[in-house]
């Protein structure tokens, strides 16, 4: 395997991050860019000592911090000196209360939909990009990589653009055109790949391995690590915005399954250090029928998630080996949610919910949670009395494909008034 690392590894300086550490047999490893166990070859991930002892005192300096993903800097692997360096500044998107769709859906409890679309490239991928953008510049890695089915390829171009770094990208060659644009507008290499979103990164492992890939950081393959960490913020945002309460279910979209389970880490982590009071909280997976490896999992009682060929118009979560997947079945069981699926016109029909009740235009991967968060309240399996969090993880406009064809205007006419009378809108 091609050496990875430019910088001494012992040097790195990551803020509270002070080690990695095998998710399987708990191995400990110095900071660098590895991504699998030496002992188990189990995944890795980050170790931190956090800041304990003070949680009104961490609170405050959270609160006065930037309005940007960099104010939990303090629980990231990040230097403290981050917010002064040029990147992107994603996070502290809107937690909007939706209470025209909780009415549509039969909810009782407080909703909300965690809405970012609000992201500089219009995902949550800006969130773990700026982490793993830090990671490579602790590395000294000099072009920003990924394996991405459309929303992290955008992002790793802009962030690249923004750090100064060079970016090449991988997609599969038939996603949709907005992705498509975003991925290339912002200057770095896209490359399309002919196959599923799984070729792609078995495609890219292969590369990593290749002397072409030195000095290379592929944001979701060896700096995965680090990269994962920034959905994180989500859950501490979601948190803060509640006026620093745990919401008792979140309703989250599955591709590869790693927002999920950090989603669980950062909520686990802000009960540790007493920033929110202890309760228990349910976490549920949504994925779309065409592509629902761990759907099927969960409801077959299976702990192997068996890997399936995806056929949806949800592409973004058209991941048909999720590497996360046996930890999200963890996460469901553990905490009683559960993970569900939806076809693609129940897709379509959430977008549009969405959009008519709540103003707000969700990528297909919107579609699926809203989707199947409407799914598990006619099934009785959310409770709707609840206080509930539904992510809305993209932008509508980068799927747009999707609703075409069956959204066209209330009519076309001639500029009169008799014109508009006629058509029976006056
Ligand atoms: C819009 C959107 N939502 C959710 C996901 C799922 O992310 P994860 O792979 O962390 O499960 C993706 C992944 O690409 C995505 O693009
Ligand atoms: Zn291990």
């Amino acid at each position: 395997m091609a050496v990875q690392t430019v910088s001494n590894s012992t040097d790195i300086s990551l803020g509270p991050a002070v080690a990695l550490s095998c998710r399987e047999c708990g191995e400990r490893t110095p900071l660098g860019p590895s991504f699998a166990c030496v002992a188990c070859f189990g995944p890795l991930e980050i170790a931190y000592e956090l800041p304990s002892g003070d949680p009104a005192g961490l609170r405050k300096r959270i609160e006065s911090g930037p309005n940007s993903i960099w104010r939990y800097a303090p629980l990231l692997p990040v230097p403290e000196d981050v917010a002064s360096k040029p990147n992107l500044n994603p996070g502290l998107t809107k937690l909007v209360k939706a209470d025209n769709l909780a009415r549509e859906l039969g909810i009782t409890g407080s909703l909300h939909i965690k809405d970012d679309s609000g992201n500089p490239t219009h995902s949550f991928k800006d969130r773990v990009v700026a982490i793993a953008v830090e990671a490579a510049r602790a590395f000294g890695f000099t072009t920003l990589s990924c394996s991405s089915t459309g929303n992290l390829a955008g992002a790793v171009g802009a962030a690249a653009a923004r750090a100064g770094l060079r970016s090449c990208v991988f997609i599969p060659h038939d996603l949709e055109q907005g992705k498509v644009v975003m991925a290339a507008v912002y200057g770095g290499d896209l490359v399309g790949i002919e196959g599923t979103y799984d070729d792609v990164n078995r495609f890219c492992s292969e590369l990593i391995g290749d002397p072409i890939g030195e000095g290379w950081g592929f944001v979701n393959v060896n700096l995965r690590p680090y990269y994962a960490e920034g959905s994180k913020t989500l859950a501490y945002e979601i948190c803060e915005q509640l006026g620093w309460r745990l919401p008792d279910q979140i309703v989250i979209p599955i591709a590869s399954g790693s927002q999920l389970t950090k989603i669980d880490k950062g909520l686990k982590e802000l009960i540790a250090l007493g920033l929110v009071e202890d309760k228990p909280y349910k976490i549920f997976g949504a994925q779309a029928e065409g592509c629902s490896p761990v759907s099927r999992a969960f409801k077959d009682g299976h702990d192997v998630v068996r890997p399936v060929r995806p056929d949806t118009i949800a592409k973004s979560l058209a991941i048909g080996n999720p590497a996360d997947g046996p930890y999200v079945l963890d996460i469901a069981r553990r905490t009683g949610g559960a993970v569900e699926d939806v076809n693609d016109e129940q897709v379509v029909d959430a977008i549009k919910l969405l959009a008519r009740t709540e103003g707000i235009f969700a990528e297909t991967a919107g579609g699926v949670t809203v989707g199947v968060t409407r799914k598990l309240i006619e099934s009785g399996v959310l409770d709707p009395a609840l206080t509930t969090v539904v992510l809305n993880t993209g932008d509508g406009l980068k799927t747009l494909d999707a609703v075409a064809p069956t959204t066209r205007p209330s009519a076309v006419i001639r500029p009169s008034l008799d014109a508009f009378r006629e058509a029976g809108l006056g």
